[in-house]
């Protein structure tokens, strides 16, 4: 396989010659490396069934089957379906574009670690995926910055980020946790910048206002357009991320014009460390 750097400033590699159906573990291995460093890894022209995209996730680890029953896909339920397109007057996935950056699932004990989509049919404008790493923002910050930015902790909360739209035992399922405001990545070590939507998060020690405007900087640092990669999809794009560092977001698109149908699987985290954690 060979790997092409999208730029020093903006996360992401394009790689050629894989065929993501056919992988040996060394080159799983040198995959999830090239993720941790890099962030985001585009592969184009994949030819991928629910099958064997469901398959391609578990070479990553555990899958984490979305919470949102109704939008699996009928034959592979690991296979969660985004789309706007409407059959026998019913969606064939989830039409709801989550157009803020984020990190996915920040609410759970172990948050997603790799999150793969594949594009069957993508509009020809609009629907970019974004990515701003925020391991480039955490290493940009001075020292001083850095050692307080270590000793916060963010209270996420799933009930708080859905308030209102939740079942008593969706609320019971996902009870709120604590994340370190600087976390370390599991394979590469490096320092990272870990937060997510203000609405579920809590910094704890700061007044409300304090917390929020803490995290808007944070947000602020990190996506300026510089330091992002947009994803222009196309037809069997295959496109993986490490969570772990890397904030993303999506762009809206004409959705009575073009039909979109994109398939995700998510493969499970570890619980998020501190650097002293990380070294006990
Ligand atoms: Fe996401």
């Amino acid at each position: 396989m060979e790997i092409h750097p999208f730029g020093n400033s903006i996360p992401g590699v394009e790689i050629s010659g894989l065929d993501a159906r056919d992988m040996d573990a060394d080159t799983v291995e040198r995959l999830s490396l090239v993720l941790a460093e890099h962030g985001v890894a585009v592969l184009r022209d994949q030819p991928l069934t629910p099958a064997e995209l469901a398959a391609l996730g578990r070479r990553f680890g555990q899958l984490e089957p979305a919470t949102r029953e109704q939008y699996w896909h009928p034959d592979q339920p690991e296979v969660y379906v985004i789309s706007n397109v409407v059959v026998n007057g019913k969606l064939i996935g989830n039409p709801t574009d989550t157009l803020s950056w984020h990190t996915d699932q920040y609410y759970l004990a172990r948050p997603t670690a790799y999150t793969l989509l594949y594009g069957i049919e993508t509009p020809a404008e609009g629907a970019d995926t974004m990515f701003a790493s925020t391991r480039r923002t955490y290493e940009a910050l001075p020292n001083a910055r850095k050692a307080k930015l270590a000793e916060i902790r963010v209270r996420a909360s799933h009930s708080k980020l859905y308030a209102g739209k939740l079942t008593e035992e969706q609320i019971h399922n996902f009870p709120d946790i604590v994340h370190p405001l600087v976390r370390v990545h599991p394979i590469t070590g490096a320092k990272f910048l870990y937060f997510a939507n203000p609405r579920g998060s809590t910094v704890l020690g700061m007044s409300e206002e304090e917390g929020l405007a803490l995290l808007r900087e944070m947000f602020a640092l990190t996506t300026p357009d510089e330091f992002v990669y947009a994803h222009k999809w196309r037809p069997q794009d295959l496109v993986i991320w490490d969570n772990r560092g890397l904030l993303h977001t999506a762009t809206p698109f004409n959705k009575e014009r073009y039909r979109r149908i994109v398939h995700r699987v998510s493969v499970v985290g570890e619980k998020p460390l501190c650097a002293a954690e990380a070294m006990a």
